[in-house]
């Protein structure tokens, strides 16, 4: 295994951890909700998101600094979205992380409610870390906020789901992606960035260019993947954007322009970090993990 394999399984094992010790009900009324909400967060997926987090911190030199509750509270958000992005109002799919969705395992009810839970509690993780000062609380809830929101990740669903069937040109496909996946991709690197509580405005800027690059990428592998990937790699669908008429970056450029256009992206990540020296070495690894990865 290589160095930064290592890494990834290392924060994959702690983020787990964190949120299998975190995601607890004791009330007895409460458990089909719990047990919907555990379905989704636990025991699946890449954990990219957390992982940014992690590096992103690890940029100032605070390799294991107290970030897990903005790691968690990021991965909350992402599975809330990926719940309500599954639903049949949405993009109807069956299958999540190699197991059913959340509705098809539950029923629809549940699995909205476990996806407003989930968005609720991540705000809840963030604001009461007590070990963050309360201004460094309160900037992290609102960038949170801001990424999730209207102009944010439920915005570019919004689009999305507007654009079914549709040409979009390639300005609009990158506004929907970049809203749509990218602003939870920047805000969790940032996040990251602020629980060091040492980094500076310009630090913060150089940081967003990055997390642009690499939140509209991952986003055009997402496509890529619903194209050349297999079903029981991805662990969800293959062929679902081509089947519901999405407007897709493959669509648009073809694979060739799609992989170009990733790859591009991730030169422009990696310059990006220049300033930060071998302490981005992780943020640079994993902007090409992004653009390489099969699933
Ligand atoms: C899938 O995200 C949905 C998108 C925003 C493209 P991931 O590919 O990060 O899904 P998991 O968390 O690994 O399952
Ligand atoms: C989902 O995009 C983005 C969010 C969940 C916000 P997709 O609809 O392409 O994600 P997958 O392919 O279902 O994971
Ligand atoms: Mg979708
Ligand atoms: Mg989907
Ligand atoms: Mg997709």
């Amino acid at each position: 295994m290589s160095g930064f394999e290592h890494y990834l399984g290392d924060c994959q094992n702690r983020i787990e951890q964190y949120l299998e010790r975190h995601l607890h009900n004791e009330l007895p009324q409460l458990e089909r909700l719990y047990t919907a909400m555990r379905y989704s967060v636990l025991g699946g997926g890449k954990r990219i998101r957390p992982v940014l987090t992690y590096a992103g911190c690890a940029a100032f030199g605070v390799a294991d600094g107290p970030v897990d509750a903005a790691a968690g509270a990021v991965e909350l958000i992402h599975a809330y979205s990926l719940i309500h992005d599954d639903l049949p109002a949405m993009d109807d799919d069956e299958l999540r992380r190699g197991k059913p969705t959340c509705h098809r395992a539950f029923d629809e009810a549940t699995a909205i409610l476990a996806g407003d839970a989930l968005q609720a509690l991540a705000f809840e993780w963030i604001s009461q870390a007590s070990h963050w000062q309360a201004d460094t609380r309160l900037r992290m809830t609102s960038l949170l906020a801001s990424a999730a929101g209207p102009q944010g990740m439920v915005g570019g669903q919004a689009v999305d789901l507007g654009a079914v069937g549709q040409q979009l040109d390639q300005r609009q496909l990158q506004d929907m992606h970049q809203r749509k996946t990218g602003a939870l991709i920047r805000a969790s690197v940032l996040l990251g960035a602020l629980a060091s509580e040492r980094a500076s405005e310009q630090q913060l800027a150089a940081l967003g260019q990055y997390a642009d690059c690499i939140g509209l990428a991952f986003q055009v592998q997402d496509d890529i993947l619903d194209v050349e990937g297999q079903t029981e790699v991805l662990g969800k669908s293959h062929g679902a954007d081509a089947a519901r008429g999405k407007p897709t970056f493959p669509a648009l450029l073809g694979l060739d322009g799609a992989h170009q256009l990733a790859r591009s992206l991730c030169d422009q990540a990696i310059s990006a970090v220049d300033s930060f020296g071998d302490q981005a070495l992780r943020l640079r690894q994993l902007a090409k993990y992004i653009i390489e990865r099969q699933f």
